[in-house]
């Protein structure tokens, strides 16, 4: 896909991995809605944008996705503002294994990734007069790997992997010109890596971080390569890019 004159939407947009792809996509001449749980941020993140990418090709949406009504009012917006979608990042999630957190790292990571395909689907569909489009979802090596001590990251990650490949064989995608790719780095420099457990430190001590800049190039490739449908591309310091063949 040409990304030029395309609308996109970035779910946890405000920093990390989700600021460095709604980064490249303005770069590349997309017009960009930012949704983020965090205001402050994004409110930051949007003055950035506006000043480097201009007024009107930017704006921050305030959303929680694990709110269907608040996304609902997301996509909304897409469609009122800049009046449509053709690539859609399901990228906000968090790490939160103890047991007053898990159910919340199922939600965001998970639940949230597939209310937002739903949603996605809905817009680009063209047998509901959408234009078809691209939906790259933000899984993680951890989707095709066990990670010890992170089994309920883990499990969210996976699934998002077998959720994306499975809705790329469908016709209901295939027939209506949407493809859909999962995403999956190793470690990046954000804020979600934990700077303090042992196994961590030991791992980016071996394999280093890539910084949200090298995984965007791995987003945009998923995004520009029309032959990319029901990919899982492997994103490491030391190895590069790895399609993984099933
Ligand atoms: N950093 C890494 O090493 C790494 C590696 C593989 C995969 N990932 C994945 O990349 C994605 C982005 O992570 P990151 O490293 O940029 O982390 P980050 O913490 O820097 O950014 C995540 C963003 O998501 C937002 N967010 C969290 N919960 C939300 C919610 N309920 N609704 C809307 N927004 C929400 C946060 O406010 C934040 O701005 C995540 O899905 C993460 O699992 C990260």
């Amino acid at each position: 896909m040409k990304v030029s004159g395309k609308i996109a939407l970035v779910t946890g947009a405000a920093q990390g991995l989700g600021k460095a792809f709604a980064a490249a996509l303005l770069e590349n001449g997309a017009k960009v809605l930012i949704c983020d749980v965090n205001s402050e941020t994004g409110e930051a993140t949007l003055k950035t944008f506006q000043e480097k990418y201009g007024e009107n090709n930017v704006m921050f949406v305030r959303a929680d996705v694990t709110s269907q009504a608040q996304m609902e009012a997301v996509f909304h917006q897409v469609r009122e503002r800049f009046g449509g979608l053709d690539i859609m990042s399901n990228n906000a999630g968090i790490v939160g294994e103890a047991s007053d957190v898990w159910e919340k790292t199922v939600d965001v990571n998970l639940k949230g990734v597939i209310r937002g395909t739903n949603l996605a689907l809905d817009l680009m569909r063209q047998d509901k007069g959408g234009r078809g489009g691209v939906i790259i979802n933000t899984a993680s090596i951890a989707g095709v790997m066990p990670v010890r001590g992170f089994e309920v990251y883990t499990a969210t990650k996976h699934g998002i992997v077998g959720f994306t490949r499975s809705w790329a064989e469908n016709p209901l995608c295939l027939d209506n010109g949407v493809r859909m790719n999962a995403l999956c780095p190793s470690m990046a420099d954000t804020t979600l890596v934990p700077r303090d457990a042992a196994d961590f430190v030991k791992y980016y001590e071996n394999h280093g971080l890539m910084s949200p800049e090298y995984v965007a190039e791995g987003f945009m490739d998923l995004i520009q390569d029309d032959s990319k449908n029901g990919a899982v591309l492997k994103m490491m310091q030391k190895v590069g890019k790895v399609y993984m063949e099933y």
